[in-house]
C-alpha cells in the first residue's frame, strides 16, 4: 500500500530519472545535515593530504533523507570512482570477491541496504574491511587451504535504514558512524527551490515553504510534490508555483499541512477510535489498519514520531494530544499536555 502513498519515502519509479538530475554532486550543493557534512570535509580534506583512502563510513537513517546521494558526494569530494551495489544483490560470497578485487586504489564501494548481507558474505567482508585482503580457499576436504590476496585500499560506505539489524562486528568495522536526520523546514524549502530551478518551473512567494511543510522532513518527498504541483500549475493555472496553487494541489492530493495523508490519518483515527488512543501494540494496528506491522515500524512511524504525534512506550504505541488537536478532536483526561511528554518537534 505504500508504495501508491504520494507521501511515500521510498524510491518510485517515477523518481528515478528526476532524481539523477537532482542529486547535489558536492558538499556544497547538499543541503542541511551540519554535522555530518562537516566532519566528512574534515575526514575527507584529511585522506587526500595523506593520500589514503578514507576510513569507511556507514550512514543510516530513513529512507529519502540522502544516503545514497552523501555517499555519491562523497566519491566526487575525494576525487574517485564509486561501484554501487547493495546487500540484497550479493548473494554468494564469490559475488562480493568479484566486486572487490575489480576495485581500484582509493575506490569507493558503496553497498546500500548493508543490513541485508548474508553472514556468509559479511566473512568476506571483515578482511576486506580490517587488512584489505580477501582469504581464499582452494581445494575440498582435508587438503583444502586458505591463501591471502591482497586488495586495493578502499572505502565501505554502508547505507541501512536498520542500523539495528547489523551485527555489532560489521557495525564496529566501520570508522566513521553518521546518522543522517529529518529535515527542517527551511532546509526543505531551500531544496524545493534549488530543484525548481533545475526543473526549469517557475515558483513565487512562499510557494516552496507550502511544498516543504508537507514533505515529512525528507528530500525525496518534497522533490516528488514538487513535481506534481508543477502538473497542476501547467494544467490549471499559467506554469507558475504561487503559494495558493500550491496548498490547493496539495489538498487535492489529501496531503494535509503536515505531510500526513489518507494512511496516517486512518491508523491515528483507529487507535483513537477503537484503543481509547492507546497503549496498542504493534501487531494489533497492523491488524486493525490491514497493513504490515513492519511498513508500519519502517514507513509510517518514524516520521509520526519525530513530529510527536506518536510514542513508543513498553505497552504499545500512544497518540499524543497534539495528535488529536491535529486531527481537530478533544484532547481526553490525563492525556499529555501541549509541549509535555510529546517527542521532540520538528516545526
Ligand atoms: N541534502 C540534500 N540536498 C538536496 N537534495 C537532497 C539532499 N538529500 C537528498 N536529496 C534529494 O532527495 C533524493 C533522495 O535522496 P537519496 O540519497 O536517494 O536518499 P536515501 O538514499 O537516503 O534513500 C535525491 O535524489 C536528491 O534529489
Ligand atoms: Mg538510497
Amino acid at each position: 500500500m505504500d508504495d501508491e502513498r504520494i507521501v511515500s519515502a521510498r524510491l518510485m519509479m517515477e523518481d528515478r530519472t528526476a532524481e539523477y538530475s537532482l542529486r547535489p554532486r558536492y558538499l556544497s550543493e547538499y543541503i542541511g545535515q551540519e554535522r555530518v557534512k562537516e566532519n566528512l570535509k574534515v575526514y575527507i580534506e584529511a585522506a587526500k593530504m595523506r593520500r589514503e583512502a578514507l576510513d569507511h563510513v556507514l550512514l543510516y537513517g530513513p529512507p529519502g533523507l540522502g544516503k545514497t546521494t552523501l555517499s555519491a558526494v562523497i566519491a566526487n569530494e575525494l576525487g574517485v570512482n564509486m561501484r554501487v551495489t547493495s546487500g540484497p544483490a550479493i548473494e554468494r560470497p564469490g559475488d562480493l570477491a568479484a566486486i572487490l578485487s575489480n576495485l581500484q586504489e582509493g575506490d569507493v564501494l558503496f553497498i546500500d541496504e548493508i543490513h541485508r548481507l548474508s553472514r556468509a558474505v559479511e566473512e568476506v567482508l571483515y578482511p576486506a574491511m580490517e587488512d584489505f585482503a580477501l582469504d581464499i580457499m582452494i581445494g575440498k576436504g582435508p587438503s583444502a587451504r586458505s591463501i591471502r590476496l591482497d586488495l586495493p585500499k578502499f572505502t565501505l560506505i554502508g547505507a541501512t535504514t536498520r542500523a539495528g539489524l547489523l551485527s555489532a562486528p560489521l557495525r564496529d568495522r566501520f570508522g566513521v558512524v553518521s546518522r543522517l536526520e529529518y529535515y527542517g523546514i527551511d532546509e526543505l524549502a531551500f531544496i524545493v527551490e534549488r530543484s525548481a530551478d533545475i526543473l526549469g518551473v517557475r515558483m513565487i512567494g512562499a510557494a516552496a515553504r507550502e511544498i516543504a511543510m508537507r514533505s515529512r522532513g525528507t528530500p525525496r518527498i518534497a522533490n516528488r510534490l514538487l513535481k506534481r504541483v508543477r502538473d497542476f500549475a501547467q494544467v490549471e493555472g499559467d506554469g507558475i508555483i504561487t503559494a495558493e496553487l500550491a496548498r490547493e494541489a496539495l489538498e487535492r492530493m489529501q496531503v494535509d499541512p503536515k505531510g500526513l495523508d489518507q494512511i496516517d490519518h486512518k491508523m491515528l483515527r483507529a487507535m483513537i477510535e477503537h484503543f481509547g488512543g492507546g497503549p496498542v501494540g504493534l501487531d494489533t494496528i497492523a491488524a486493525t489498519i490491514g497493513e504490515e506491522s513492519q511498513t508500519i515500524e519502517d514507513v509510517y512511524e518514524p516520521y509520526l514520531m519525530q513530529i510527536g504525534f506518536l510514542q513508543r512506550t513498553p505497552r504499545g504505541r500512544v497518540v499524543t494530544a497534539a495528535a488529536y488537536r491535529h486531527l481537530g478532536l478533544p484532547v481526553p483526561r490525563g492525556r499529555a499536555k501541549a509541549g509535555e511528554e510529546e517527542g521532540p518537534l520538528l516545526f
